[in-house]
C-alpha cells in the first residue's frame, strides 16, 4: 500500500487548441453564444425523449469507459481529452463541454472536464501528466440526436492513476465512499418523495467519515437541455427543492466529497473548482431516470459494467 506522498498541489497547464467537429453532426445550440438558451419545457419526459436519453447515455458511459482504460502514470489530460473526443465524434454525437457558455469567463474549450486531486470539479485537459497516486475524474456528455431529438447523457467516475496500490488508502476510501454515496443518493429517487431526499442520504454518509460535501455544484435536470431546471443538491436542503420526484423525471446525481473542507475556490481560467484547503476530492455522476418503480441509471455501458458499479 502507498504512503501519503502526494505530489505538490496543481497548476494550470498549457491548453491546447480547440479540436473540431464535423458539420454533419448536430451542435447544442449554445455553442459559440454567450450563454447557454434557459430551459421553459417540462421535465417529464415522453417515451420519444426517453429513447432518446438512453442512446446518449449508453453513449456518453461508452465513452467514459474508453477514456478510463487510457488512465495511466505519463498519460497528460488532454490525452484523454482526445480519447474522448474522438469517441463520441466517431459514434455522431457531439461533446456537449466543448464551447459551453462561461458566466463572463472564455467558454469551455475541451469536450471533457478532467479533474485531478484537489480539483473539485471542471479541470481543463491540459499538458498536465497524470503521475503514479493521482485521483482523476473524468466527466463528460455526449449530445446525440435519435429519430429528430437531440439529447444529453451526462457521466463521470474517479480513476485511481497506476491502480489501487498506487493510491493512499485515505484517497482510496474517499473515492469508494463517494462512490457509494452517489449510489445511495439514486437509491432515495423514488417517485413521490422530494428531490431534496437525494441530498440528505448522501450529506448523512459523508458526515460519518468526516468528509467535506461540496455545496456549491449541483446535480441538474438534463434532456434537450444539459442543465434544464431541476437542481438536485447533494446536501440536506430541506425545506428547500421540495419538487416532488415524479416518473418520467431525468437528472443527475454527481457529488462531490473531500478529504477536508467542503469550500473551494476558482482559477483565473474561470473554470476549475479546487478545495480551499487543497485536501483531495471525488466524484461520480449518473444521469438516471425516474421510473414508477425507482430510479432507473441511463449512464450504464454497452457491457453493463459503470466505472462506479450498479444500484
Ligand atoms: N458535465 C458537467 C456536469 O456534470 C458540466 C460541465 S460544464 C463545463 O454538469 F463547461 F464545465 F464543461
Ligand atoms: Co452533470
Ligand atoms: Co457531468
Amino acid at each position: 500500500m502507498a504512503t501519503t506522498t502526494q505530489r505538490p498541489p496543481l497548476r494550470p497547464g498549457r491548453v491546447s487548441p480547440r479540436r473540431s467537429v464535423p458539420p454533419h453532426i448536430r451542435r447544442p445550440e449554445y455553442v459559440d453564444r454567450p450563454r447557454a438558451a434557459r430551459w421553459t419545457g417540462g421535465e417529464v419526459k415522453d417515451a420519444a425523449t426517453v429513447a432518446a436519453m438512453r442512446r446518449a447515455c449508453t453513449l456518453a458511459a461508452d465513452a467514459l469507459q474508453a477514456v478510463g482504460r487510457a488512465v495511466a502514470p505519463g498519460v497528460t489530460t488532454e490525452e484523454l481529452d482526445a480519447v474522448g473526443h474522438d469517441y463520441l465524434v466517431e459514434r455522431g454525437a457531439y461533446p456537449s463541454t466543448l464551447g459551453y457558455p462561461g458566466h463572463g469567463s472564455p467558454a469551455f474549450p475541451k469536450s471533457l472536464c478532467t479533474s485531478v486531486n484537489e480539483v473539485v470539479c471542471h479541470g481543463i485537459p491540459d499538458d498536465t501528466v497524470l503521475l503514479d497516486g493521482d485521483i482523476v475524474n473524468v466527466d463528460i456528455t455526449a449530445y446525440l440526436e435519435t429519430d429528430g431529438i437531440a439529447v444529453h447523457g451526462d457521466t463521470n467516475a474517479t480513476f485511481l492513476v497506476g491502480g489501487e496500490d498506487a493510491v493512499s488508502e485515505d484517497v482510496r476510501l474517499l473515492v469508494e465512499r463517494t462512490r457509494e454515496a452517489t449510489l445511495r443518493g439514486i437509491r432515495a429517487a423514488q417517485p413521490g418523495r422530494r428531490l431534496n431526499v437525494v441530498g440528505r442520504v448522501i450529506e448523512k454518509y459523508a458526515t460519518r467519515f468526516g468528509y467535506g460535501d461540496v455545496a456549491a455544484f449541483t446535480g441538474h435536470g438534463i434532456g434537450e437541455a444539459f442543465h434544464s431546471g431541476i437542481v438536485v443538491p447533494h446536501y440536506d436542503a430541506a425545506p428547500e427543492h421540495d419538487t416532488v420526484i415524479e416518473p418520467g423525471m431525468t437528472f443527475t446525481v454527481e457529488p462531490m466529497l473531500t478529504l477536508g473542507a467542503s469550500e473551494h475556490r476558482m482559477w483565473d481560467d474561470g473554470w476549475t473548482a479546487v478545495t480551499v484547503d487543497g485536501s483531495w476530492t471525488a466524484q461520480f455522476e449518473h444521469t438516471v431516470l425516474v421510473t414508477e418503480h425507482g430510479p432507473e441509471l441511463l449512464t450504464v455501458p454497452s457491457d453493463g459494467n459503470p466505472p462506479g458499479g450498479l444500484l
